[in-house]
């Protein structure tokens, strides 16, 4: 296989495969669980048409069902967890089954969590075709659906056999999905890797012009901060929690508007800036790198503002966020460019004041 192999760290250790080729992954599980094994295919309609043939070309060795599921956040739930049981037990699943969880980080986190109950957890790789699912979420075995009560809050950390990456199936992802990934991606950067941020800053235009090169690099070095944080610390009790960078105020813009009418990549990107305005007045970023950061959203045509919101409304709002802790709204913010910090002192009005910053 040409491309790059990084393993991560985990009570299972993974590899994470980068510049794969979806036609070969079939070689790679003869080696891994052997020829003639269950396979079970878990994707979209429109992935599904895009890529499936391409995948079922190197399984020919193998007995593969495919199990489809229509697009939509609203699919990662209980009600869907229930109809894969039943189509998986008619295909005749059992615990030996491998599932191929092929799409973005709604077919991550539902299938992985589904494979993770399944009979009490089978094997599954995660073969993500979005941008954001590349760099972030099938990274660090985080598996989940929704509830009524919130977003992802029946889930667990289970690793999978291993992630599978294809860079070329990017070439169909529309812009408005990649964004969300490039939002991730300058939140890796701020958080963990300036020169990163310096590459991208390079090659904006490139980026912007989708020339693939820039893709397998920019993924490739945004997929491996994710790989360190997550191999440093599986299960969040430190540093992966700067993965939160821009989420803590982003969450609270998308579940104003019920995650209706605003994307994920724009919540975290007037997030990040409203984070950075925070970290500005507590002395841990010059104006200087708050511009810079402003300056390269701004030139992705991501949002850094928002117009009429009220800021007390969105702070409430934080104060349901899963990673808050007695009561206490816990923050991640930038250290500079390049390194993250967790904040657990905050207080409303100094949130107060950085919804001010970023609200028209
Ligand atoms: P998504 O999975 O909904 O995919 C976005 C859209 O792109 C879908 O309509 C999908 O059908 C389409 N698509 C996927 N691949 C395509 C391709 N190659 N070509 C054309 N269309 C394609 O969205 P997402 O942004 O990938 O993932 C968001 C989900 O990820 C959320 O549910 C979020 O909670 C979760 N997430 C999980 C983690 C984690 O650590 N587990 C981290 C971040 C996000
Ligand atoms: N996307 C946040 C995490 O994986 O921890």
């Amino acid at each position: 296989m040409q491309g790059q192999r990084i393993d991560v760290v985990s009570v299972k250790p993974y590899p994470v495969f980068l510049g794969a080729r979806l036609e070969e992954l079939g070689d790679y599980l003869t080696t891994r669980i052997g020829a003639g094994e269950h396979l079970l295919v878990i994707t979209h309609p429109n992935v599904g048409d895009y890529y499936l043939d391409t995948l079922q070309k190197g399984l020919g060795s193998f007995m593969v069902n495919t199990l489809i599921v229509p697009q939509g956040e609203d699919e990662k739930s209980l009600d869907r967890l229930s109809d894969l049981t039943s189509e998986a037990i008619a295909c005749g699943a059992d615990r030996k089954t491998v599932v191929l969880a092929l799409g973005g980080g709604v077919i991550g986190d539902l299938a992985g969590f589904f494979a993770s109950v399944f009979m009490r957890g089978m094997r599954y790789v995660q073969i993500p075709t979005t941008l954001l699912a590349m760099v972030d979420s099938s990274i660090g075995g985080k598996v989940a659906v929704n509830h009524a009560a919130g977003k992802n809050l029946l889930g667990d950390f289970y690793p999978p056999l291993a992630v599978w990456t294809d860079f070329s199936t990017l070439e169909t992802l529309p812009w408005e999905e990649m964004l969300n990934g490039l939002a991730e991606t300058i939140k890796h950067a701020v958080i963990a890797d300036e020169e990163l941020l310096s590459f991208i800053e390079k090659h904006q235009e490139e980026i912007m012009a989708r020339k693939p090169e820039l893709y397998k690099e920019l993924s490739s070095r945004s997929s491996a901060v994710k790989v360190r944080l997550v191999s440093e610390d599986e299960t969040e009790q430190g540093k992966r929690m700067f993965l939160n960078y821009g989420h803590s105020f982003g969450h609270a813009l998308e579940a104003e508007v019920a995650y209706q009418g605003i994307t994920h990549g724009q919540g975290v990107s007037i997030g990040m800036v409203a984070a950075a305005h925070l970290a500005q007045e507590r002395g841990l970023m010059s104006s200087g790198e708050v511009e810079r950061l402003i300056k390269l959203l701004k030139g992705f045509g991501l949002p850094v503002t928002v117009r009429a919101k009220n800021p007390r409304v969105l702070t409430d709002l934080m104060g349901a966020d899963k990673k808050n802790y007695k009561g206490q709204k816990v923050l991640v913010l930038p250290k500079g460019i390049g390194q993250g910090i967790v904040i657990r002192d905050a207080n409303d009005e100094e949130i107060l004041r950085a919804w001010d910053k970023v609200i028209e």
